[in-house]
């Protein structure tokens, strides 16, 4: 009975999708460029967060909300640590160019929102 022995690998996939973080709602997601999400996530999820209402994979690393959300940040300030991002910390040893710096920074900047909680840690 060879259809009962393929059961066996799709339940244990079932159960691995279980533990991923949960997606991002795919039918009402906001005007978020895809390929910047999509960037974002290959680039960056591997130790932040980088949507909103998740926990980041690397615990040393902010969830982007809470950084988007600290007081002080703006455009500005965002786009020029992300230039300097080689110099500091050590894990964050990459070299964006100008146009992925500048499509990271309009992304990042719609997670802010006015009646940001911080998650529970
Ligand atoms: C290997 C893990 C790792 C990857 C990959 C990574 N980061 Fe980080 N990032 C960190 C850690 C750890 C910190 C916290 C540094 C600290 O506060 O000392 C951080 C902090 C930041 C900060 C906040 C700086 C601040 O104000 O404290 C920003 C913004 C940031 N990362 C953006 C990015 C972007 C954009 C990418 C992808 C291009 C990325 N990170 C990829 C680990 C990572």
């Amino acid at each position: 009975m060879p259809t009962m022995r393929r059961a066996f690998p799709i339940v244990a996939m079932a159960g691995l999708a279980a533990c991923q973080p949960a997606p991002a709602p795919e039918a009402s997601a906001p005007p978020v460029d895809r390929q910047v999400l999509a960037f974002a996530q290959g680039a960056c999820g591997g130790c932040h967060a980088v949507e909103a209402n998740a926990l980041s994979p690397n615990p040393e690393a902010p969830e982007w909300p809470l950084i988007v959300n600290r007081s002080g940040l703006n455009e500005e300030t965002l786009t020029t640590w992300l230039v300097d991002a080689h110099n500091y910390p050590e894990e964050m040893d990459f070299d964006l160019d100008a146009p992925q710096v500048e499509d990271l920074v309009a992304y990042m900047l719609t997670m802010q929102s006015e009646d940001y909680e911080p998650p529970i840690m």
